[in-house]
């Protein structure tokens, strides 16, 4: 796999093209219509009404800008590697958050910069970017950004408890290809290459593992979705 720096720079090449992931959310190829109803459910039997909220590698803040049409979001921060993905964000959170900051940035680098903490730390798709070891150290610098009784809410790559990284990577490339009908040859290249070079998918057994390491006590898997590729987890302190 390639050194950190070259990942980076490979993650922000693709995603600055922001085209063919608003496709698949517009799609529901990965979930995100199943994370807004989990977290509108979810934050509502918390009895949460006025939110204060952090994301990492936010990309347009779909999810988020969804759930302004059910909660007040008192503070919003967002950090994002690409500049495009970050500029759709500011358009679709406008008038839906009191205190907005978005940051253009990685988000190790930037997470310790952010003042104060937040009810809900949300990471979609991003985390799984990072190896086992970064994984442990991102999960605890969020854990600092959580106020106690704070929810993180990461939705991500889940592969089967028996299976390799790259038996995941097969089955899921084999799923792009026959249910991602919508992209062409070349788009749907980019994606495979993409998903080879940089995804490095755990297990729920792994992501509980690392998190339980990382100081979190409590960790749910309510959803799974039905080809076994994407899940939602929850994790408090
Ligand atoms: C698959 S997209 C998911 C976007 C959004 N979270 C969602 O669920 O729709 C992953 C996003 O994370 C961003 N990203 C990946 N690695 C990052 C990093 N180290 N720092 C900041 N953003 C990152 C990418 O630029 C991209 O916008």
């Amino acid at each position: 796999m390639a050194s950190d720096d070259v990942r980076i720079n490979e993650i922000r090449a693709f995603f600055e093209g922001w085209d063919l992931y608003t496709t698949v959310i517009e799609q529901n190829y990965m979930i995100h219509t199943e994370v807004l109803s989990y977290l509108v459910r979810r934050l509502t039997e918390l009895g949460w009404s006025d939110l204060s909220i952090l994301e990492v590698g936010c990309g347009d803040a779909h999810v988020v800008s969804e759930m302004g049409r059910f909660f007040t979001i008192e503070r919003y921060c967002g950090i994002e590697l690409s500049r495009m993905a970050l500029d759709f964000a500011a358009t679709k959170l406008e008038g839906k958050v009191q205190n907005l900051e978005l940051i253009h940035g990685e988000m190790v680098e930037e997470i310790d910069r952010i003042q104060g903490k937040f009810d809900l730390i949300v990471a979609g798709y991003t985390i799984h970017h990072l190896d086992e070891k970064g994984k442990r150290a991102l999960f605890a610098s969020l854990k600092e950004r959580l106020y106690s009784g704070g929810l993180l809410v990461v939705y991500d790559v889940v592969h089967r408890q028996e299976e390799t990284r790259e038996e995941y990577l097969d089955r899921a490339v084999r799923h792009f290809e026959t249910d991602w009908t919508i992209f062409t040859a070349e788009q749907l290249k980019s994606v495979r290459n993409h998903v080879r070079q940089n995804d490095i998918p755990e297990s729920w057994e792994g992501w509980r593992r690392i998190a339980q390491e990382s100081g979190y006590q409590k960790m749910r898997f309510p959803y799974y979705d039905k080809n076994r590729l994407f899940g939602i987890m929850e994790f408090l302190d």
